[in-house]
């Protein structure tokens, strides 16, 4: 039996310090007298720092990673659309040693920023389904470092990319977890309906999860998510579908916008907003005043539904730098929805913690007795200080074994005041 006590840690929302017992990788007992378990194990001094359960990304493209440095990746524009054009144009000459080799580049640097649970959209639109099995053999090396759930997506579309809906299907039967999709791409908007509906076929027919790029444009006919929601909730897929992006709802007017909420939460439809990846894309069509490419998320947690903040690019022809770090995303997301109350501020850790856990539907998530032992700690004594500071992770703990520990940040000033 493996015991170690974690001595002073401070969980949000609680007025003092508590110790954990962890044993055999789960959590034993939080709080209370522990002294039976100190005698037994080891103990660690978390010294009053915050501790949460780890990140959630429940949206990064693994296999682009570090690709915007190719000559023929660069994007000129900023825009969606030539990065899409740009590495439909180059991306045979990858092979899945390079892409396995950049996607553990960017998983250790996940890691090091205390994440431990990721969803990877992995492009599906290649006959030989080289990232997809470059990523699915990375799933299973790193599961003792991360969760990793690969999206069937099809960067081309169902129907724009001959034999797309194909593909998506060959993924899932070769191992992926969720059904993607990309209705704003197809070439007519009933392609796209067309295309959401295939995937739901697909996803009741090989039992997966949903997760759809949906809407990332500023234009304001752009209306999959309606398609979206509806297909979950008469599929009866609540909470099983998730919206990524929706920057169009950024420009919805507010009578569309207002209607669509009651329909969100019948359909229990996750949010997923990347705030940096799409405050860089967006708004480039217009020229002052310039659209903040960025969903609604106010309104839309303030209508009870589940919204994550997620990195979606690290270097890529989408967008330029990204380093995992969703403490960043976090403070990026605060600033461009409007959400910086105090208040606002000391609950907003959820948006790239459980939040994301919940879009991925990780059963076994959160800093409860009986739960696997996973958990990060911060280097902030509080919640609002930690996001403040964007606070470094300086531990990470998995199955109630390290996997990262970071020196906290010492700065040697020669100040004399
Ligand atoms: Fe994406």
């Amino acid at each position: 039996m493996t015991v170690t006590v974690y001595k002073n840690a401070q969980l949000q929302g609680c007025d003092k310090t508590t110790d954990i017992a962890v044993v055999d990788g789960k959590f034993a007992k939080i709080g209370g007298d522990l002294s039976d378990y100190e005698k037994n194990g080891n103990t660690v001094d978390l010294k009053g720092n915050l501790v949460i359960p780890p990140f959630a990304d429940a949206h990064i493209h693994l296999d682009y990673i570090y690709t915007a440095s190719l000559p023929t990746h660069e994007t000129t524009s900023g825009t969606l659309f030539e990065a899409i054009d740009n590495w439909s144009d180059s991306k045979a000459s990858l092979t899945a040693d390079i892409i396995k080799e950049r996607a553990l580049k960017g998983v250790k640097m996940q890691i090091s920023h205390g994440v431990q649970y990721v969803r990877s959209h992995v492009d599906v639109t290649d006959p030989k389904l080289t990232a997809l099995k470059a990523l699915l053999e990375l799933k299973e090396e790193l599961k003792d470092y991360i969760d990793l759930q690969i999206v069937a997506f099809p960067q081309e579309g169902y129907f724009a990319y001959k034999g797309g809906a194909e593909l998506v299907e060959e993924a899932l039967k070769m191992g992926a977890d969720v059904v993607g999709g990309i209705p704003h791409f197809e070439f007519t908007r009933e392609d796209g309906v067309r295309s959401v509906e295939k995937g739901f076929e697909l996803a009741m027919k090989y039992d997966k999860l949903l997760d759809f790029h949906c809407d990332e444009t500023d234009d304001d006919q752009s209306r999959f998510v309606e398609s979206i929601a509806a297909y979950t909730y008469f599929n009866s897929m609540q909470g099983r579908t998730a919206a990524s992006h929706t920057c169009a709802m950024g420009s919805y007017n507010n009578a569309y916008a207002f209607k669509m909420m009651s329909k969100f939460k019948k359909a229990q439809l996750n949010f997923i907003v990347c705030p940096t990846e799409n405050c860089y894309l967006q708004g480039r069509y217009d020229s002052y005043p310039k659209r903040r490419g960025i969903s609604r998320v106010d309104e839309l947690t303030q209508n009870g539904l589940n919204v994550s903040f997620a990195q979606d690019s690290i270097s890529d022809p989408w967008y330029p730098l990204g380093n995992g770090n969703l403490m960043h995303q976090l403070d990026f997301g605060l600033h461009l929805s409007h959400m910086m109350s105090v208040d606002e501020i000391k609950n907003s850790l959820k948006f790239v913690t459980e939040n994301g856990a919940k879009t991925m539907c990780i059963k076994d998530y959160g800093i409860k007795e009986g739960n696997s032992a996973n958990f990060v700690v911060l280097d902030e004594k509080n919640v609002f200080d930690a996001v403040r500071n964007t606070a470094s992770t300086i531990l990470s703990v998995r199955n109630g074994k390290v996997i990262m520990e970071k020196q906290p940040e010492k700065i040697l000033t020669t100040y004399n005041f």
